[in-house]
């Protein structure tokens, strides 16, 4: 017999919720989104040399890695499941200068990578990003010309490295340097050069943004960037704004769309998504990762578990996948489930 002092209603009283959250099986029979390995694009710092896995300090469990280890790696993430990696260069410093020139050479050590990895692990996806940061003296996307990102000089350049990229085997060319105009001509450029099979995936809304700090230590651009990205990535402000940039790229070709960085941009991934209907990624960036893991090394959050929520929410958020330096821990856990 129902206490008649309590306060529900009758008409709340027949609404409940809680009936369907009541045991193990009926969350899972209700349950809206799951993450699968299919979600998961890993990405991986690449240095010179060989034999060589560097911790970087502000992402604990990330590595740097020579080329021979990161072909280790890949494997490692094909056996797991995961579909694509997308690779990062440190490169020289003695190779950087104020144009990004290295960005030019065919055997550079992203085109290495991409080839050596092609070679050993045929079925993982290769991404790779055309932006000129890992190869420039100034830190900057673009090429720096008075003190100015200077745009369609950047696209040509982007353009030709794109295809260099390509030829060494990259299936999806993933250009994130905000530049107008970039994706139709690296479309073009790469139709010409044969590459009509590799697809474009656009950082399309890509914010000015804090949470990139740890990634700029990775790459060692940290202490090279002097000023910010303000007048080329968008205003962490504006939604709308960051939607038309995405249509721009739609336009112009691209296969798949990115929200960067991800958490604290889950309406975009939900407005992108809802107004193109492209796949859709979310890159939980640098700085995502290492809030994680440096609460969960000091015991404040359950690491482990925050990295599923966060996950998750990027599917509610209509993502299609996430790309994530959890990807291989993610894969493990996935796999015992
Ligand atoms: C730059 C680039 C950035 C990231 C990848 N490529 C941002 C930046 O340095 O401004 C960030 C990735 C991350 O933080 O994980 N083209």
């Amino acid at each position: 017999m129902q206490d008649k002092t309590h306060l529900v209603d009758e008409i709340t009283g027949h609404r409940r919720m809680r009936r369907n959250r009541k045991a193990d099986w009926t969350r899972r029979l209700v349950q809206e989104n799951r993450l699968t390995v299919d979600d998961l694009i890993w990405p991986i710092f690449v240095v010179p040399g060989t034999g060589i896995v560097d911790p970087i300090p502000a992402m604990p469990g990330v590595n740097r890695m020579s080329v021979d280890k990161a072909v280790e790696a890949a494997k490692e993430a094909a056996d797991l499941g995961i579909p694509a990696i997308a690779t990062f260069p440190d490169i020289e410093m003695e190779l950087r200068d104020e144009t990004g020139s290295n960005s030019l050479v065919a055997n550079n050590l992203i085109n290495q990578t991409t080839a050596a990895i092609k070679k050993a692990v045929p079925n993982i996806g290769i991404i790779t990003d055309v932006a000129l940061d890992p190869f420039t003296s100034h830190g900057h996307d673009g090429i720096l010309r008075d003190g100015e990102i200077v745009n369609d000089e950047t696209v040509d350049q982007v353009v030709k490295a794109a295809i260099l990229q390509a030829d060494a085997g990259a299936d999806i060319i993933a250009p994130s340097e905000m530049m107008d105009g970039r994706i139709g001509a690296i479309r073009r450029g790469l139709d010409a050069a044969g590459h009509q099979s590799v697809g474009i995936m656009s950082y399309a809304t890509k914010f000015s943004s804090g949470f990139y700090g740890p990634y700029r230590e990775a790459i060692n651009t940290k202490g090279l960037l002097k000023g910010d990205k303000n007048s080329y990535y968008i205003n962490p402000a504006n939604g709308t704004e960051a939607v038309r940039d995405a249509a721009l790229d739609v336009e112009e070709g691209a296969d798949m769309l990115m929200v960067k960085p991800g958490l604290a941009y889950l309406d975009i991934c939900w407005r992108v998504k809802e107004a193109f209907g492209l796949p859709t990624f979310a890159y939980q960036v640098s700085g995502e990762y290492s809030q994680i893991k440096a609460a969960a090394m000091n015991g404040w959050i359950d690491g482990e578990r925050i990295m599923m929520e966060t996950l998750l929410a990027f599917k509610r958020a209509g993502c299609d996948g996430i790309l994530t330096y959890f990807a291989p821990e993610v894969a493990k856990i996935l796999a015992k489930r």
